[in-house]
């Protein structure tokens, strides 16, 4: 497959290709939310998504995750291997928040009995819509390659729960987007930060998340760096 040298700009971030097999990951300052409708510019985040990611991505590598993380690149920058990519989005829940209340009568904040795994088609034309093995079949992804990717989406929940529930946070849902290498391999892609997890302080219940922004509850680079500092250990 002939690999475009063209820089992909993203809504939150930029894809710059390095050479044939990676990309430098540019981490925006851009936010945005409900499929681009509001936008807003926080000085600061993409540093902050990209440490963020930087040290989850490597955290689960450790734990055996075979994510698209080389390295890094500067201070909002990662280095990324280029893959083709799943034109899905794989959300796990643990608590009832955002558009599960649509879908099932229990009240936010809920634990569920055990995590739901989605799967979104990544079209914005369409507004990123739920899907099910026989759509995917359609968009040209087998049951046995989603049936791969939400294995790897509940370890990963799994590993991330109990990481930041030692922090004192409750992972409540999270996105992944994946993709496949050269040898045909499944692997973890993207981003995995404040804007593609919901995270509340487990005593407070308040969230350290995008929905700060989507919600208007504050300040986004109070509660990002609030998070940051659990994470790097820092009071
Ligand atoms: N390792 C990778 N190789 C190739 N493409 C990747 C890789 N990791 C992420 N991507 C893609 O790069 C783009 C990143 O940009 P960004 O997150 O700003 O996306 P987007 O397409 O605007 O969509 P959305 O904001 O809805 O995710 C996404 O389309 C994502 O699927
Ligand atoms: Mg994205």
């Amino acid at each position: 497959m002939v690999k475009t040298m063209h820089v992909y700009e993203g809504k939150a971030k930029k894809m710059i290709p390095l050479d044939e097999r990676k990309f430098i990951m540019e981490f925006k300052d851009d936010a945005t939310a409900f499929n681009g409708e509001k936008k807003a510019q926080f000085k600061g985040k993409g540093w902050l998504n990209a440490q963020i990611s930087t040290m989850l991505f490597k955290m689960l590598e450790e734990k055996g995750i075979k994510t698209h993380f080389i390295g890094v690149a500067g201070d909002n920058k990662l280095i990324v291997e280029r893959l083709k990519m799943y034109p899905l989005e794989v959300v796990v829940r643990n608590v009832v928040a955002g558009s599960l209340k649509k879908r099932l009568p229990l009240t936010e904040g809920t634990e569920l009995p055990e995590p739901i795994v989605e799967l979104y088609y990544k079209e914005d034309a369409l507004g990123d819509p739920m899907i099910n093995y026989y759509h995917a079949k359609v968009l040209g992804v087998g049951e046995d390659e989603i049936k791969e990717m939400e294995h790897i989406a509940l370890r990963v929940n799994e590993i991330l729960r109990e990481y930041f529930k030692e922090k004192g946070i409750i992972l409540v849902d999270f996105k992944l987007e994946f993709g496949q290498n050269e040898k045909g391999e499944i692997v973890l892609a993207d981003e995995i930060s404040p804007d593609t997890c919901r995270f509340w302080d487990a005593k407070t219940k308040e969230s350290l998340d995008k929905d700060v922004f989507r919600f208007d509850k504050g300040d986004l680079i109070n509660a990002y760096e609030e998070l940051y500092r659990r994470l790097v250990g820092e009071a």
